[in-house]
Formats: structure tokens, C-alpha cells, sequence
């Protein structure tokens, strides 16, 4: 399994990926627009051992209402082609996604989705952090990762994120 940097060649079958993992084009379609309109962006895929891209993951800045210092990031979406999914793929991608965000030196990702999932790679559910999220979603699905100590100590607010995901 390799994970590496989207490139412009793989578009179209990052497209696909999305597209066959959800149930509607929304996430291709958002995954199309941040690429386009979102800086920075941190955009991977996971290649198969037979050299097939399985796999892609987008993480994009998200804004902390009255925090305009701090750089966070908003993990989504995340997708493996089903017939990969429960590989471990979709968990490498993560992991290499965060990797990043720390030699980038962002304070923090914040991530929507299942419970059972994301706190595996550090994500805490947002309640234990002064934090918001935009949408009306329960609170055990807004999970929120520092990036070093102390990154959101003292930290208030609603996070917010691109525009590109009202459309979702
Ligand atoms: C979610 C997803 C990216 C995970 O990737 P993956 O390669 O299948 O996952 P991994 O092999 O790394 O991890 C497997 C674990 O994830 C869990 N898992 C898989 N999909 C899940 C989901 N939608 N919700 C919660 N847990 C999920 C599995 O139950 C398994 O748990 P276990 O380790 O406790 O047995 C992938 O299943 C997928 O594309 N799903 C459809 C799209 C989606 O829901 N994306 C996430 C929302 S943005």
C-alpha cells in the first residue's frame, strides 16, 4: 500500500472513488470544487499493490469564529472504493493526512463522522474542547484533534467551514 500526493492525472478516478463511496455525486463534486478553490489544500490517495488508485482523502482549512490566528483544518471527505474498504487503507491515508498537517505546523483538525471511528487516530469528541461546529450535527460526531499540547486551550468558538460545503 502506498499513499502518496494527488497529482493532476488521477482527478478523474478520485472523481470515481467518491462516487462509488457515497451515495450521491455531492462529495465528487466537493472534492472538484475545494481543489479548485480552497488553499491549502492536503489532498492524498492510496495506491493498491497493483498500482490502482483505492483510495483519496481531502483536507481543507476551516475557520474558528474570533481565532482568525490559528491554522485548523477540516478532514473531509475520506473514501475507499468499496470492494477496498476495511483494507486499512482508509486509516493510512489518515494517518498520513495528519502527518502532515503536523510538518505543516497546523494547530488542529477537526473532523465530522462516526464516533467509532476517528478517535482511533487522536480525534476527541468536541465537547471536551470549547469548540462548535457550523451545522446542526450531534455532538459526538464533531471530533476535534490539537496538533501539539495546548494548541485550543483557552480556545472559543463555532467552526466553520469553506463554502464549498454548502452545497453538500
Ligand atoms: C470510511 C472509510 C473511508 C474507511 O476506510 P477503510 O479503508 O474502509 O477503513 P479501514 O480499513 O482503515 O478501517 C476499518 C475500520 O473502519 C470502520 N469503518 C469503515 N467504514 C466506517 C464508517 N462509515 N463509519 C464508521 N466506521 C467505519 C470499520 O468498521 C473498521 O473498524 P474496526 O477496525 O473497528 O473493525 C471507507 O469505509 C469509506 O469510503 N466509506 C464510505 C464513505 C464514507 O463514509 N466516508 C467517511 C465520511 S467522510
Amino acid at each position: 500500500m502506498i499513499i502518496r500526493a494527488e497529482n493532476n492525472n488521477d482527478y478523474s478516478q478520485v472523481r470515481a472513488i467518491h462516487l462509488a463511496a457515497f451515495e450521491g455525486p455531492g462529495e465528487a463534486t466537493l472534492v472538484d470544487q475545494l481543489r479548485a478553490k480552497a488553499t491549502p489544500i492536503i489532498s492524498l490517495v492510496a495506491m493498491s499493490d497493483d498500482n490502482n488508485i483505492v483510495g483519496h482523502i481531502m483536507i481543507s482549512p476551516v475557520g474558528l469564529s474570533g481565532h482568525d490566528d490559528l491554522n485548523i483544518m477540516g478532514l473531509a471527505p475520506v473514501a475507499v472504493l468499496p470492494e477496498y474498504q476495511n483494507k486499512g487503507f482508509g486509516s493510512e491515508m489518515i494517518r498520513s493526512a495528519i502527518k502532515q498537517c503536523q510538518q505543516l505546523k497546523f494547530d488542529a483538525i477537526v473532523v465530522l463522522g462516526h464516533e467509532n471511528y476517528y478517535p482511533r487516530f487522536g480525534f476527541k469528541i468536541s465537547t471536551e474542547f470549547s469548540i462548535r461546529c457550523e451545522y446542526d450535527v450531534p455532538a459526538e460526531n464533531f471530533m476535534v484533534m490539537e496538533l501539539y499540547e495546548g494548541a485550543l486551550t483557552g480556545k472559543t468558538g463555532t467552526v466553520k467551514y469553506h463554502p464549498c460545503f454548502a452545497n453538500l
